[in-house]
């Protein structure tokens, strides 16, 4: 089975519980999403509060549990249009007969019938009943009405039942169900390539126990990685140093200076189709870092800087046949800053974000866990505002994956790599 956090890891899910005999098995959905990084809502029809307490989902999800349509205050506070616009996804778990009779019929007679009918995000129900009733012919009607409108039906299962029978019916194993409801978000879209993508600061030594440094945190790029292996793609995540875990299915090296970095990018290029620097690169270092640690003897102390590599340039010039992403942290001036370096440097796109006390929305950026975008590429631009890194991570890769196509149309595309036995990134083979 996938691991889950591969799929779920920041991503916002409006879980709809409704009454089955199964809903107490929903708090362990609640618990296997969050478990995966996944924040999580719960909507509870007046069925399913018959079965469980609102309480056991507030403790278990962090957040007041959602009932009422037309509740003066829950719609002043996250209404059901908020709701709707939240979610990244929504399951439904379990989901009664009478359900899904009315998701079928589009009716918005109660707040998870609303919030459904409401939002175009990705949805999943999971379907806990008696086993006559998930057999009986107007259910069989609803499940394909819902199907053909694209709905994901993730179960049910069989076995013995609650109420004494046995067959088709059970909700589905939390752990199996979860671990389903993710494999949804398996977009492909980056199959078979091979990205190379740059995160975190670099440190430049002044001596052996100082250095040049800056605020990267290194979160952009690691959601970056993890947002590029989701949708298939084989990355190579080059970090400076950051405290962060290495995102599922991710080889990463670790690198200090600006040097390294760029050392570290050449030899990871064979077979690579797509690069994006995400790093925050130091672009001086001292020129002539001491050998031994600096003595506080003169009033003032004068350091010689030097350019580093433009790893992003390098990597263009070098393989024009990459399309390479760069980012551009500005404090100003944003617009005019980024498509100078996409101009500059030659690359086919700029994700550019406003840094420091410019961009408070956002917490200054270095650090946080939201950001805001503004992507530039020849001929085109488009704003991914405010919002977690995660969710602009994925945005972003769906952008590059869209944009990948017109720059292979004009160009030859480089070789796909598979992995050799189907399993590690290491050892990779070529083919046409
Ligand atoms: O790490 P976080 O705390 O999550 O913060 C995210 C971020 C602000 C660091 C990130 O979103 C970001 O903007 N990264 C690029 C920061 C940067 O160095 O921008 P720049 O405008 O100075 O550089 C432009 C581009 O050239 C970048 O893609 C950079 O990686 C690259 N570059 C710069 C210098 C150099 N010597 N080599 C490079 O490749």
């Amino acid at each position: 089975m996938t691991d889950p956090s591969r799929f779920l890891a920041g991503r916002r899910i409006l879980l709809g519980v409704t009454g089955s005999i199964a809903a107490y098995k929903a708090g362990e959905v609640v618990r296997r999403l969050r478990e995966a990084g996944a924040e999580v809502r719960v909507i509870m029809t007046a069925g399913a509060g018959e079965f469980v307490r609102p309480l056991t989902f507030q403790a278990l999800s962090g957040h007041p549990v959602h009932r009422d349509l037309l509740d003066e205050a829950a719609e002043a506070g996250m209404g059901h249009i908020e709701l709707a616009r939240w979610a990244d996804a929504i399951l439904v778990a379990p989901a009664s007969a009478d359900f899904l009779a009315r998701l079928a019929q589009g009716r918005a007679d109660d707040l998870l019938a609303a919030v459904c009918l409401a939002s175009a995000v990705p949805l999943a129900v999971a379907p806990a009943m008696n086993a006559k009733m998930w057999a009986s012919p107007a259910t069989a009607d609803n499940v394909r009405t819902l199907g053909a409108r694209g709905v994901v039906l993730l179960g049910p299962d069989e076995g013995p039942q609650a109420c004494g029978d046995t067959g088709a019916g059970r909700l589905l194993a939390p752990e199996t169900l979860v671990a389903r409801f993710g494999e949804l978000f398996a977009s492909g879209l980056l199959a078979g390539r091979r990205l190379v993508i740059t995160a975190g600061p670099t440190r430049e030594a002044i001596d052996p126990v100082r250095y040049l440094s800056n605020r990267s945190s290194g979160k952009m790029g690691f959601q970056l990685a993890r947002a590029a292996a989701e949708a298939g793609g084989q990355v190579v995540l080059i970090s400076g140093p950051v405290s962060l875990e290495t995102p599922p299915g991710v080889e990463r090296v670790d690198v200090e200076s600006a040097q390294e970095m760029y050392e570290a990018v050449l030899a990871a290029l064979p077979g690579t189709a797509i690069f994006i620097g995400a790093a925050a690169v130091a672009d001086y270092r001292p020129a002539r870092p001491a050998a031994a640690k600096i003595k506080k003897t003169a009033e003032t102390l004068t350091l010689e800087l030097e350019r580093t590599p433009d790893i992003l340039a390098e990597v263009k010039a070098r393989r024009p046949d990459l399309f390479c992403v760069g980012f551009a942290a500005e404090t100003d001036d944003l617009e005019r800053h980024a498509r100078d370096k996409l101009v500059r440097k030659g690359i086919d796109m700029v994700a550019a974000n406003r840094v420091g006390p410019a961009a408070p929305e956002a917490g200054g950026v270095f650090g946080s866990d939201d950001n805001a975008l503004h992507l530039f590429w020849p001929g085109g631009e488009a704003s991914l505002p405010l919002a977690s890194k995660a969710r602009l991570a994925r945005q972003l890769i769906e952008h590059i994956a869209t944009r990948l196509e017109a720059f292979h149309a004009a160009r030859p595309e480089p070789a796909k790599v598979v992995p050799l036995g189907g399993t590690t990134t290491a050892g990779m083979q070529e083919v046409e």
